[in-house]
């Protein structure tokens, strides 16, 4: 796909100036951007969006959580690769800031959309294909993982994606990303083989581990401070019939839970196809543990220390995998926020969070709130994921090769007014979360990027050694800082 980088060219010779931007630190303001617009209209057509457009509203309620929806000057839905290069291009040449959307599932107001800028929406670059002849799947930044497990399935393959159906292929990747497959094959990223991305310079390049392979690595984690990535080149693996399912315990059952929780993490050995998480959410009375076992076997030993206890309700059975993640229920309320921290297994911290999240005020405060609920999400992660994932290249991810804890605390609730006090209650529970786990002596400076609040310095947690390299990748790739600071949402490289 290399040749499309010609097509940057047909841009700079429309608009000479591209070849020569300037960064000089000022962004243009509205009038600008929304001259830009007309322009990038002109020439691209029904590639972009005006306010003034029909489509243009429900293309700005897409986001997942209503804290996302923002009134961008236009939206670019680029079709093609050199749609982005050109779009990209302009941007540059004018100044104009902007914003890069894949499934639009961050919650986080500003990390995939903007007010006063271009919003680049890649839901026409969701192709999902699979070559049986290499075992490699192609898939499109704006494909959902409901398509691209849909079109596996028919090959019996799946790959290391993401857990929830509706949730966008693009941001999880860059991320990092957390799958039922990750004890296995490593973070989502580590099974990337290829990543095409259209760099601040208007070319497309892709790169891989021979191509490229400094972006390759600083992509495996490196959120949208290189470029626009168009296409992502996965291998697969011939994972179909799984056993496990949702069983749902009661609130006063959190403590025992959890400590089976610190028994399956501590067992020597642990079973990588085992994976699981479990979902603790005090407002809604419930503790719902995933089991996901990943071949056909019924109640493996894996699980020993859960078998101990005697579910509400146990859905556990033979499926698909495929049909297991799409049971999940869809989350029905408007608004979202989140935090994570990471820590390594402890009985005693993990006692202290059941108390914490029954027990804190907030907790009440949250209840409080119109359609309010938080749900801790507790993912375990074996030292074995950090393995895979230096076996297979290494990432941009700083993980300590561990068994840890993957925290994620998930607030939603329903109006706009409330912001403010949904806001400060999961800061307040956070902090108190992170001074639990820090005397605990349990903390892991790693944040996982994917559940993270935008205050979270996630690449930072990477790392010093990392950071450096990301910079030093950064100033090959764009040298004039363009994502860093034209794209001011999602996590950025500290300076
Ligand atoms: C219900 C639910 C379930 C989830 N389950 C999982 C899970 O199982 N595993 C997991 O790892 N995470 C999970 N997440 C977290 C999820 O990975 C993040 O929300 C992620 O941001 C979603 O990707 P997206 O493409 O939908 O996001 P977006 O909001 O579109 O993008 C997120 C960030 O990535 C950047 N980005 C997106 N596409 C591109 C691109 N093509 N080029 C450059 N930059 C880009 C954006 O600019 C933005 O900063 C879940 C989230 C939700 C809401
Ligand atoms: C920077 O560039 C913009 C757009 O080209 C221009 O409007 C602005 O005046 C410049 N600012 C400085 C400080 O040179
Ligand atoms: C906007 O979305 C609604 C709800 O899905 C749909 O009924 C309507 O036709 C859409 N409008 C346009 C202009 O696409
Ligand atoms: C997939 O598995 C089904 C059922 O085992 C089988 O009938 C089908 O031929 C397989 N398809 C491929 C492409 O291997
Ligand atoms: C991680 O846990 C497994 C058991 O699940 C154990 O065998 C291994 O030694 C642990 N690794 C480290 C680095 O503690």
């Amino acid at each position: 796909m290399v040749t499309v980088g010609l097509l940057a060219i047909a841009w700079h010779q429309l608009y000479p100036s591209s070849l020569s931007y300037a960064w000089n630190g000022t962004s243009a303001p509205d009038a600008a951007a929304a001259a830009t617009c007309q322009q990038l209209r002109g020439h691209l057509g029904s590639v972009i969006t005006l306010p003034s457009d029909v489509s243009y509203t429900n293309l700005t309620q897409e986001s997942w959580s209503r804290t996302a929806w923002k009134r961008p000057t236009c939206i670019a839905l680029p079709a093609t690769a050199s749609d982005v290069q050109q779009v990209v291009s302009a941007l540059v040449a004018s100044n104009v800031p902007f914003a890069i959307r894949s499934g639009g599932h961050s919650p986080n107001p500003f990390d995939a959309n903007i007010d006063t800028g271009v919003l680049i929406v890649t839901d026409r670059l969701s192709h999902v294909t699979y070559d049986a002849a290499t075992g490699l799947a192609s898939l499109g930044p704006g494909a959902r993982w409901d398509a691209v497990y849909t079109a596996l399935d028919l090959y019996n393959v799946t790959l290391v994606g993401g857990r929830v159906m509706d949730v966008g292929v693009g941001g999880l990747i860059l991320g990092g990303g957390l799958s039922y497959l990750s004890d296995l094959y490593g973070s989502v990223c580590d099974s990337v083989v290829s990543f095409e991305v259209v760099l601040a310079d208007g070319s497309v390049v892709e790169a891989t581990a021979a191509e490229h392979p400094d972006l390759f690595w600083a992509l495996k984690g490196g959120a949208n401070n290189f470029g626009v990535v168009t296409a992502f080149k996965f291998t697969t693996y011939p994972i179909k019939n799984v056993w496990g399912g949702a069983q749902m315990f009661s609130l006063d059952q959190m403590p025992a839970v959890l400590e089976a929780l610190n028994q399956y993490q501590t067992t020597p050995n642990k079973d990588p196809y085992a994976n699981l998480i479990i979902n603790l959410a005090p407002n809604l009375g419930v503790v719902l543990l995933t089991l996901v076992y990943l071949k056909p076997v019924e109640r493996p030993a894996a699980y020993a220390p859960f078998y101990d206890l005697t579910p509400v309700s146990d859905q556990t059975r033979f499926m698909t995998l495929h049909e297991l993640m799409a049971a999940f229920p869809p989350a029905g309320t408007a608004r979202w926020t989140w935090y994570t921290n990471t820590f390594t297994p402890d009985s005693d911290l993990y006692a202290q969070l059941s108390d914490l999240l029954v027990s804190a005020p907030e907790i009440a405060d949250i209840g409080a709130l119109e359609a309010g609920s938080i749900v801790g999400a507790v993912q375990p992660i074996s030292e074995s994921l950090v393995r895979a994932g230096q076996a297979s290249g290494g990432n941009a991810l700083g993980l300590q090769p561990v068994n840890q804890t993957w925290f994620s605390l998930n607030l939603g609730w329903a109006n706009v007014e409330d912001d403010a006090a949904a806001n400060a209650a999961i800061e307040s529970l956070h902090d108190k979360i992170d001074a639990l786990a820090s005397d605990a002596g349990a903390i892991l400076e790693y944040d996982f990027m994917n559940d993270a609040n935008a205050k979270q310095p996630v690449i930072a947690s990477y790392g010093e050694d990392n950071v450096q390299r990301l910079r030093a990748i950064q100033q090959v790739y764009d040298p004039q800082h363009v994502f860093q600071r034209l794209v001011p949402g999602g996590q950025k490289i500290p300076v």
